[in-house]
This record gives structure tokens, sequence and C-alpha cells, in this order.
């Protein structure tokens, strides 16, 4: 199988999805925010030159990503395809990457502005197994309130960055694929079930 691609606007529900989409297809999720921010827990080198650009909610250089993704696209599990979560975010990183792997689909999710400072601000990971939660829209289980933590770019300030960067760098990549036929849209403003159901319907 080839590899898909999940795009969309910060808090937009790429990572909720994705945990979906692994489940149905077995494709492994790559996830440059996740990599990224692993990168900066075991202090390398990488993940410290990138610290600077994620708290200001700037995007990271592309030499940075682009070798981070090479590396992993070299792992076993990943020559079947895998599903990109955050990636790419640029034109250059879209055209490296189609020299690199071809892509089935690019499925965009989208959600208005106006809703994604709630998401985010809202949003808790549980701190042992990366699950997403929020405050209102999904409630973790009590019994891991304690394990709860807050991504430390996920202030007011910091996502209005990542929402500039998003329209300013990002948001192009949507013509890009659609002028390759690959583009599909989903409104991602509806309960998360009703999503994951769109995209299911998109993967038969
Ligand atoms: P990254 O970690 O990729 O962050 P992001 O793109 O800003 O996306 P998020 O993880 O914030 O949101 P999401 O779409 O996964 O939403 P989620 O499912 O969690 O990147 C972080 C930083 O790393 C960047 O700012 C940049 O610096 C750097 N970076 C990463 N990749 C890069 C690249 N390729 N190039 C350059 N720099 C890069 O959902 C959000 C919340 O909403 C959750 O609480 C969830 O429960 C809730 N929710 C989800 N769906 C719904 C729904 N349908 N209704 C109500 N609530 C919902």
């Amino acid at each position: 199988m080839s590899s898909i691609v999940l795009f969309g606007p910060p808090g937009a529900g790429k990572g909720t999805q994705a945990a979906a989409i692994m489940e149905k297809t077995g494709l492994p999720q790559v996830s440059t925010g996740d990599m990224l921010r692993l990168a900066l827990s075991n202090r390398t080198e990488l993940g410290l030159e990138a610290k600077g650009y994620m708290e200001a909610g700037k995007l990271v250089p592309d030499e940075l990503i682009l070798s981070l993704i090479q590396e992993r696209l070299k792992e076993d599990d990943a020559a079947g395809g895998v599903l990109f979560d955050g990636f790419p975010r640029t034109i250059p990183q879209a055209e490296s990457l189609s020299e690199i792997t071809e892509l089935s689909m690019v499925i965009s999710i989208e959600v208005p502005d106006d809703n994604i400072i709630e998401r985010i601000v809202g949003r808790r990971m549980d701190s042992e197994t990366g699950d997403i939660y929020h405050i209102k829209f999904k409630p973790a289980p009590s019994e891991i309130e304690n394990r709860l933590v807050q991504r430390k770019d996920d202030t007011e300030e910091t996502v209005r960055s990542r929402l500039d960067a998003y329209h300013s760098q990002t948001a192009t990549l949507a013509d890009y694929y659609a002028d390759m036929g690959i583009l599909k849209k989903v409104d991602g403003d509806r309960e998360i079930i009703e999503v994951t159901n769109s995209i299911f319907n998109l993967l038969v």
C-alpha cells in the first residue's frame, strides 16, 4: 500500500483521526510533531535546534524535518507505506516527499479557525500512552486524570502563531495536491466519530 497524508490546521484532529486510521489500515503513524517532541525530550542536537521554533509556533526548517523523515522511512515497518500526520507542511517538503515515496491520498480535515483555539487550549495528553483527550469534547476517564499533561505549545498565544504559519506556509499544499488529483476534503467540524466515518468511507 502507498502512503496517506493527514493534512489540516493545528487542532484539526489529525492525531485523533490517525489513531483510528492506524487501527483500520495497519499503516504506522509518522507524526513529525511527535518525532520532534521525542527528539527534544531526549535532548538530541536536532531536538534542541527545533525547540525555539516549536515553542514560538513557527515551522521547523525543512532540512531538519527532511532528515527526520528520511531516517524514519528507512525503518522496516515503513516499507508498506505510512500515515503521515503533520507532514509535509511546505512545498519543498512535499517535493522532497514525492521523490521518496508514493502517496495514494491526502486527507484534508477542514475546521474553521474560530474553533481551533478552544480545541488546542483544552487538549490534554495521557503522559503514558500519548492518547489525546479534551476537557470538553473528549474527557479522559477519571482513573487516568493524574497522568494528563498539556503540551507546552498549547497556549492561546502560540496557537495564533501556529495558525499564522499554517495559513502563510502550509495551506497552499491543498492546491498542490488538488492539482495532482489526490486531495480529499473532510468536514472536521463535527463529532469525532462522524469525522472518522467520513474518512473510513474514503479508505474503502
Ligand atoms: P504538531 O504536533 O504537528 O502540531 P499541529 O499541526 O499544530 O497539530 P496538533 O497536534 O496541534 O493538532 P491535531 O490536528 O493533531 O489535533 P488533535 O487530534 O490533537 O506540530 C507541533 C510543532 O512542531 C509545529 O508547530 C512546528 O513547530 C513543528 N513541526 C511539526 N511538523 C513539522 C513540519 N512538517 N515542518 C515544520 N515544522 C513542523 O486534536 C486537538 C484537540 O481537539 C484534542 O483535544 C482533541 O480531543 C480535540 N478534537 C479532535 N477532533 C475533534 C472534533 N471533531 N470535535 C471536537 N474536538 C476534537
